[in-house]
């Protein structure tokens, strides 16, 4: 089957190509994008033992010279040390600012690879080669890297635009159920802000036998709004639809709840509270929590609201202080509503099925 390309049109524009087993062709793909250079392969100790070899096999029939550098898996690696290891590889590498990084993997080797090329020489191209469903459909478009600090998650990064994205769907075939949930999480939030179409394939069709339609749908939906909003000042914000009770969540349990089934809990909680505070259309909540159970994901949490209103606030203390919701109305259109701070567990009440 041929594979799908879709243009991401900022400043500098790149394609993302989407197919099965796309991996083995990866080192043509990368030789027409980027012509002839270096490469480093950055990538985790898992991903390492299952597509390293196809990898570099494809670069090396491309006539590329490329090594590599694994870091050990897990988001507790996302943060400074990882990421100065892998600037001092690159150095000892000795990288030229004309060579290229490529980031094998999910969100975490993405997030750090492209914020290690983005700050390398003050800027080296890097090419996404996602490999679990979260990257493909949400980090591995848009340019927006990290790691983590002690004092919380993302808190150092900068954006940088990869040269080019290669997402081989048959990679999915090594990921766990709840691998695999975590990035329909997100591509359930993806169909409820685009629209009907995307979202039924959650309601009633099968998400594994889709995938390569449903990575296409989110990429191509993230990058009209990358194009229209590359830096998070406006439009971009409606992608943390879910992530303001999922970021919560996440921080209650101490980060070990996945960021996926958070997101899917805050996708449910912001729908019922939608409804229930007269900004959605009914029965959106019911439709929504429907999606989210049939494909593997949790919509409740142990948690209070009290608890998850506090966690979500944890930085924004001042009072008199907003904060901006991502508010579904209905299938297909969400709305960014500013709320004061002081009204958020009321928010997370309704959500939550306890009438304030
Ligand atoms: N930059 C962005 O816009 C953005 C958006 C959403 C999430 N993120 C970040 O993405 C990260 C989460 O990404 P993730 O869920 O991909 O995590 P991850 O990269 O840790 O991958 C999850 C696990 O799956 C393993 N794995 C990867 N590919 C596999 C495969 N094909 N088969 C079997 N195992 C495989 C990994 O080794 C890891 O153990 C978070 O750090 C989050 O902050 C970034
Ligand atoms: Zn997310």
């Amino acid at each position: 089957m041929e594979p799908c390309v879709i243009r991401v049109r900022v400043r500098e524009g790149y394609d993302v190509v989407i197919g099965g087993g796309l991996l083995k062709d990866s080192g043509r793909l990368m030789r027409a994008a980027l012509g002839s250079c270096r490469l480093i392969v950055v990538t985790d100790s898992n991903v390492a033992h299952l597509y390293l070899p196809t990898l570099l096999n494809s670069l090396a029939e491309a006539g590329y010279d490329a090594c590599s550098y694994v870091f050990p898996a897990g988001e507790a690696h996302k943060r400074m040390d990882s990421l100065s290891g892998m600037l001092e590889f690159f150095a000892g590498q000795r990288l030229t600012r004309m060579d290229c990084v490529v980031a094998l993997g999910g969100g975490v080797t993405g997030d750090m690879a492209g914020f290690a090329a983005g700050c390398y020489l003050r800027g080296v191209r890097y090419v996404q080669v996602p490999t679990t469903l979260l990257a493909a459909v949400d980090s591995s478009v848009g340019g927006k890297t990290a790691v983590d600090l002690a004092a919380g998650k993302n808190l150092a990064g900068l954006f940088h635009q990869p040269s080019m994205v290669i997402c081989d769907t048959k990679t999915f075939e090594t990921l766990t159920p709840d691998e695999f949930a975590n990035g329909t999480a997100e591509a359930i939030k993806t169909g409820i802000l685009d629209d009907e179409t995307l979202f039924s394939v959650f309601e009633l069709g099968d998400a594994r036998a889709n995938v390569k339609e449903i990575v296409a749908q989110c990429v191509a939906f993230k990058a009209r709004i990358v194009e229209a909003d590359e830096t998070e000042t406006g439009i971009r914000k409606t992608l943390n639809l879910g992530h303001t009770a999922g970021h919560a969540i996440e921080q209650c349990s101490g980060f070990s709840m996945p960021h996926g089934h958070a997101v899917a809990i805050g996708l449910a909680i912001i729908a019922r509270a939608a409804e229930r505070l007269g900004w959605a259309q009914v029965p959106i909540a019911r439709r929504i929590e429907h999606a989210l159970t049939r494909n593997g994901l949790p919509i409740t949490t142990e948690f209070s609201p009290e608890a998850l209103a506090e966690a979500a606030l944890s930085d924004k203390k001042r009072a008199g202080g907003t904060i901006t919701l991502v508010v579904p109305k209905q299938i297909g259109d969400c709305a960014l509503i500013d709320i004061p701070v002081e009204q958020l567990l009321d928010v997370f009440r309704a959500g939550m099925e306890i009438v304030a």
